[in-house]
């Protein structure tokens, strides 16, 4: 189905996409409670450089719903989940740009920071990417992060990304990842 709201009349990016642990699917708003926690963690903020937190009150969580979620036949925000009957929300993550057939930009949170090193995030960007690439309709994954970010970072390489461009003066880095990159990190871990 083409995503009426988007401008490049291509598919919408994937909707649902389970992993070994994980399920990823729509934002939805049962999910409140969950999102404006994480938002307003300096912990889950500060490595991004918001040590303050976002500061969400209930009417930008309001606000925040009507503009990404209601009345949407397709969503560009999602939420990571176990993979067990409750399906119990650990993060999300969001479409920041939709240049396909280029490249879409991601940002993302594990906001549970009792569930950090345990490889959540890595799971999520590497099924998530090999969803994406899958349709041949996107070229590369872009994350935008701090330079002092080093969890961050790690995560990124150990998925396939390579930095791209630093800008702000030494403060940030792009890193890129595409298909190829990630069948090879992919094949490169299988093999030991
Ligand atoms: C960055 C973030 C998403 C990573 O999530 P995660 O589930 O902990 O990531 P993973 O477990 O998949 O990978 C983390 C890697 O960093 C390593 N790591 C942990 N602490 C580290 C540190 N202080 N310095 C360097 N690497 C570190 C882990 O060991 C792991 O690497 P490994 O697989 O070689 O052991 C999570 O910490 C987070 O939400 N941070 C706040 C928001 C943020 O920074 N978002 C990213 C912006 S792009």
């Amino acid at each position: 189905m083409i995503d009426p709201t988007s401008n490049n009349h291509l598919p919408p990016v994937p909707q649902r996409v389970e992993s070994e642990r994980l399920v990823i699917r729509p934002s939805t708003r049962a999910d409140g409670r969950y999102l404006q926690k994480w938002w307003n963690d300096p912990n889950v903020t500060a490595p991004a450089g918001n040590v303050a937190g976002m500061q969400y009150d209930d009417t930008d969580m309001e606000e925040w719903f009507c503009r990404y979620v209601d009345d949407r036949e397709t969503f560009t925000h999602f939420v990571i989940c176990l993979r067990n009957p409750k399906e119990r929300p650990i993060g999300e993550f969001y479409i920041a740009s939709d240049d396909r057939p280029g490249c879409v930009g991601l940002a993302l949170i594990i906001g549970e920071t009792g569930l950090w090193g345990q490889g959540y995030a890595r799971e999520t960007l590497r099924s998530y990417a090999a969803a994406l690439f899958d349709s041949d309709l996107c070229a590369a994954i872009r994350l935008d992060m701090r330079r002092d970010n080093a969890r961050a970072i790690r995560m990124c390489e150990h998925v396939g990304f390579e930095v791209e461009h630093i800008w702000a003066n030494g403060q940030f880095q792009t890193m890129i990842l595409t298909p190829e990159a990630l069948h090879l990190k992919h094949a490169t871990a299988a093999a030991g």
